[in-house]
């Protein structure tokens, strides 16, 4: 037991040499001094997905404060009518190219404020405009976490994630709060990309390193509790994977319901240098419902991608902040109707007003749509 302790703390702890096994029934519980985050009593599970948030825009005329007054009362709306069981915010929290070096994580502040007032834990990804010349990602994880317990979001062991890149963690879902094996697990990348100087641009992409990362964790998982089969999974990356691509090439409205309005051109997707995560991602995790992106406010529908049999889906755009030209906004829910985690997930587009739309269950029976031929890659 205490050597079980030992190896838990090591490897938490982010040591190099990350062991690959510990014992059947270890708890490895990333947050040992926070409640576990579970399922309610009748099996069903909530996520509500913010995107793009976009906070700060414009500080310096009366337009940027008015709309992030907009986006929190968009917030507290959606938490006090969704009443979420968790809540994501998929990237882009700032427009970090519209920042002051001395108070851009007070952005932050405001940004957490509605979660802490309706009580809902919650993590964030973060996007290309959270690294600029005065933020990070790491500034803006860090700051997040120094504000409330309600937090979950963690950074990667150091080594992980590659330049500007650290927001990889995961976070266990539960059937209740007694259980020592989670039935779920929240995976959460740092698609990278933005800038470190106004002139030195961050790859927009997961580094390679998160591969075997993913790989080592998915292990050590299968070792402290059982098959990865037994265990859902549902992905947040704010820059899509470079295989959205082709499936927009073959959408089909009533199968993939949801605004396609964002042409996926250059910097609309990650570099195919996300390959190695991607394959690591597919190959490891099992029971994976969905990989869901931000970062084209424009498009929230959801396709299989057939090659690695996963679906991937947009979010809504909800921040008044950051280009729109025109769209209402919204979040994206995730419902899950049962704990087993072969039972598919409903998700759907809630606008702010309360309208539903695009709705899909995500199951085995969830359309295949073809994969258009291999493109040449563009050299980026
Ligand atoms: C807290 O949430 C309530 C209910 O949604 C809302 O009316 C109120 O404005 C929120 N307070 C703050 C400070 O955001
Ligand atoms: C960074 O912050 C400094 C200090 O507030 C400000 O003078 C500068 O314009 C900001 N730089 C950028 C690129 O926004
Ligand atoms: C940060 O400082 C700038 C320059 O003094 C100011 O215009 C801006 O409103 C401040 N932003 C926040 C979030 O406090």
């Amino acid at each position: 037991m205490q050597l079980a302790i030992l190896v838990l703390v090591s490897v938490l702890g982010g040591v190099a040499s990350t062991p690959l096994q510990v014992p059947l029934g270890t708890e490895l519980n990333p947050y040992p001094t926070k409640p576990k985050v579970t399922f309610k009593e009748d099996g069903t599970f909530k996520v509500t997905v913010f995107s793009d948030l976009h906070f700060g825009e414009n500080p310096w005329d009366d337009w940027g404060p008015v709309q992030d007054q907009n986006s929190i009362n968009l917030i507290n709306r959606v938490l006090a009518e969704e009443k979420p069981d968790y809540a994501v915010i998929n990237g882009d929290l700032v427009t970090g190219e519209n920042t002051f070096k001395e108070n851009a994580t007070t952005l932050i502040d405001q940004i957490v404020a509605p979660f802490i007032n309706a009580s809902v834990p919650f993590s964030t990804s973060q996007g290309n405009h959270d690294n600029q010349a005065n933020i990070t990602h790491e500034e803006e994880i860090l700051r997040e976490q120094s504000l409330t317990e309600l937090s979950y979001t963690r950074l990667a062991p150091p080594g992980i994630g590659g330049d500007h890149g650290p927001g990889n963690y995961w976070v266990p879902i539960y059937r209740s709060a007694n259980d020592q094996s989670p039935v779920l697990i929240l995976w959460f990348f740092d698609s990278r990309g933005g800038v470190k100087t106004s002139t030195d641009p961050v790859p927009d992409w997961v580094d390679a390193s998160v591969a075997g990362w993913v790989e080592s964790e998915t292990k050590l998982m299968e070792s402290a509790w059982g098959p990865a089969s037994e265990r859902g999974a549902v992905a947040f990356v704010h820059i899509p994977p470079h295989i959205a691509k082709p499936l927009q090439d073959n959408l089909d409205s009533t199968k993939n319901p949801g605004d396609n309005e964002d042409y996926l051109g250059d910097g609309s997707m990650q570099n195919p240098a996300d390959t190695t995560f991607w394959d690591a991602l597919t190959l490891n995790v099992k029971n994976l419902h969905a990989v869901v992106s931000g970062h084209d406010h424009g498009n929230n529908w959801c396709a299989r991608n057939t090659d690695k049999n996963v679906v991937f889906c947009f979010n809504k755009h909800s921040g008044y902040g950051g280009y729109n030209r025109g769209w209402v906004h919204g979040v994206r829910n995730l419902f899950f109707t049962s704990p087993d985690p072969t039972v598919g997930v409903k998700t759907w587009i809630r606008e702010e007003d309360g309208t539903v739309k695009a709705s899909v269950t995500l199951d085995s029976n969830y359309v295949l749509v073809l994969q258009a031929l291999p493109r040449a890659v563009p050299v980026l």
